[in-house]
């Protein structure tokens, strides 16, 4: 499918989501917005990492389109909302790692995207920020809850109520960003990251993620029931017979994701 905002590049099993409409800094409107939902269901079934990023020099994505935003009725605005949830949550749903690689701008929608991703790289350009209680609203999609749970309530209340806008290194100092690159050297870094999760076992790692994910909301006992149930589930799969039989042949594993 040909999109006009977006841009998918594939090389192997690594695939690169560009937000692209840069002469808008990659704000997300409808049109988008929608274009990422689609791209997230229909990724080719061979995509075993997704890294997310921005088109264009300045921005990774610079938030909701105000401009489409300005003109909405409230129940315009819940559809609009649902429409950045729905993607933020097909995002974290995805049965594979996904990196954003944060390269400028990451403002409102914008870090909320990057939030959804599993972790985030960011160039030493970038800036993060949500910004939206200077626009008379809050973050839409998804920022107020992510954002909590990563840095936890107090400084997620810094952050929205002042709406300042932060560079990668105070956001490496606060946990959202794992890392921060120089510019030219971002992509390379998510894709080096990528090729050392492709050696290992897909089926292994999207368990991994998917008991992260779910362990998350739950106490402590639950979680660990969780982990329990899938780590016994794993045993069996092709995957798992190959990575133990290699180990013991003193052999790199090949996995099938099976
Ligand atoms: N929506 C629509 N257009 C945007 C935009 C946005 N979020 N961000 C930038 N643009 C547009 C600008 O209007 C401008 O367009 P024109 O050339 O047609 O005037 C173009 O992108 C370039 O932007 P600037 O000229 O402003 O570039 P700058 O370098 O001077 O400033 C910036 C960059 C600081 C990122 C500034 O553009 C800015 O503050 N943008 C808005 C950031 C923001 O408030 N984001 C939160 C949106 S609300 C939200 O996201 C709600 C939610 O949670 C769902």
């Amino acid at each position: 499918m040909a999109y006009e905002n977006i841009r998918l590049e594939q090389e192997g099993a690594i695939a690169t989501l560009f937000v692209d409409r840069p002469k808008a800094l990659n704000a997300l409107n409808t049109k988008t917005l929608q274009e990422l939902e689609s791209a997230l269901k229909s990724l080719p079934a061979d995509v075993r990492v997704l890294i997310l990023t921005g088109g264009g020099e300045k921005a990774f994505v610079a938030g909701a389109d105000i401009a489409e935003m300005a003109a909405l009725t409230d129940a315009q605005a819940q559809e609009f909302g649902a429409l950045g949830h729905r993607v933020m949550a097909s995002l974290e749903a995805l049965p594979i790692p996904t990196i954003a690689a944060v390269n400028g701008f990451a403002l409102g929608g914008g870090s909320e995207l990057a939030l959804a991703c599993d972790f985030i790289y960011a160039s030493e350009k970038a800036k993060l920020g949500l910004p939206e209680v200077g626009l008379g609203v809050i973050p839409g999609f998804g920022g107020t809850q992510r954002l909590t749970r990563l840095v936890g309530r107090a400084r997620a209340k810094e952050l929205i109520f002042t709406g300042e806008r932060i560079d990668a290194a105070k956001a490496k100092e606060y946990g959202i960003v794992l890392e921060v690159l120089p510019a030219d050297g971002l992509l390379a870094h998510c894709r080096a990251v990528a090729e050392k999760m492709l050696k290992n076992s897909p089926l292994a790692i999207s368990k991994a993620k998917q008991v992260i994910e779910a362990g998350a909301d739950q106490d402590l006992r639950k979680a660990n029931e969780i982990e329990r149930q899938a780590f016994g589930d794993l045993f069996g799969s092709a995957d798992q017979r190959e990575g133990m039989k290699a180990f013991l042949e003193k052999r790199p594993a090949t996995f099938t994701g099976k």
